[in-house]
């Protein structure tokens, strides 16, 4: 036939596919979350994500040193926090010896080279489990934003590099970036979840740290997975209170999203493949539907593809040992 144009020429070989390819993925491209408890020796199943664990302090510092091994520059912590330790303040977040912080000090002492990232939000230390402070059943806002600073501040007195504020309140940005400044915290970093849907793919996460909100949802301050033109406006407001990174959160389900943020931000941004994207591939894959290991390299491939120049993700070690 004459067909003067064939794309399947490019795809002939397995070379000129290598060739013609337009993304590729690196371990320098992943984040790897970690959830730590107390104790010592502790390796705790989390039932709706295989192959991710609860940590004790002293085998999340063998786990990230196994990361930074592999090539993975970063780690994002988050805490479990015992019932009896919650309250309405999050107090237990702004505890210089609490396990976030010790745990970050633990790491930067055995592991220097990793960048440990924080999570600055009140619910794993909320027993209201919502990110912000509850009165009367409304989430406030600007009573919120001094709780979040002071926990950045412990965070970074104890040695992160980058604060991650997860909360969703308005102006935390700069409010944090404020706070780390007049502390002399001018080095410690900002990655700001810019654009969190109200999602009901964190549902896994909320298992892991026994999280999730004792009345209500977060949609009063997490973002209506119906809107596009609304994660702009976030993201904007973020750069210009002074975010050194955006993030999106879901990603696989909202690449238009990290699509768009791409195209207007100089800043680099990042996608969080959260648990419940993590959970559904390994689910498959437990029942045979779907190759669960090919699965999740091309969800993260499609992920970078989009516009994301790292990703956390639950797998990121079994993709780095792919790699
Ligand atoms: C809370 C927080 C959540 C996640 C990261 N930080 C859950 C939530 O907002 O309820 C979810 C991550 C995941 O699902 O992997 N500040």
């Amino acid at each position: 036939m004459n067909l003067s144009i064939r794309p399947r020429r490019n795809r002939n070989s397995a070379m000129m596919r290598a060739l013609v390819r337009e993304t590729f993925l690196s371990p320098s491209n992943f984040i790897l979350p970690l959830f730590v408890m107390e104790g010592k020796k502790q390796k705790e199943p989390i039932r709706s994500m295989p192959g991710v664990f609860r940590l004790s302090r002293d085998l999340i510092v063998a786990e990230a040193r196994r990361a930074y091994k592999l090539g993975i520059p970063a780690v994002a912590l988050f805490p479990v926090i015992p019932e009896k330790q919650k309250n309405r303040l999050a107090t237990a977040s702004k505890d210089p010896n609490g396990l976030l912080q010790k745990t970050v000090q633990d790491l930067k002492s055995a592991v220097p080279g990793i960048v440990v990232i924080t999570d600055v939000a009140m619910d794993p230390y909320s027993s209201d489990g919502h990110d912000g402070l509850v009165k009367q059943g409304k989430i406030l806002n600007d009573e919120t934003l001094p709780i979040l600073a002071e926990m950045a501040l412990v965070q970074a007195r104890a040695g992160a590099d980058m604060v991650a504020p997860s909360d969703m309140m308005d102006g935390r940005v700069g409010y944090l970036r404020n706070a780390l400044d007049e502390n002399g915290f001018t080095e410690t970093g900002i990655l700001a979840y810019s654009a969190k849907y109200a999602s009901a793919f964190y549902g896994p996460f909320r298992e892991a740290l026994a999280s999730a909100p004792k009345h209500g949802d977060k949609k009063t301050y997490q973002m209506d997975p119906a809107n596009r033109r609304e994660a702009l406006r976030e993201v904007k407001l973020d750069v210009e209170e002074g975010a050194d990174i955006v993030m999106v959160k879901p990603a696989l389900p909202y690449l238009d999203i990290i699509s768009d943020i791409k195209k207007i931000v100089d800043v680099p941004v990042a996608a969080y493949q959260v648990s419940g994207e993590y959970a559904m591939v390994k689910a498959a894959g437990k029942l045979g539907w779907l190759d669960a290991d090919r699965a999740m390299m091309e969800s993260v491939l499609s992920i970078k593809r989009a516009g994301a120049d790292m990703i956390l993700t639950y797998a990121a070690m079994e993709l780095a040992q792919a790699l």
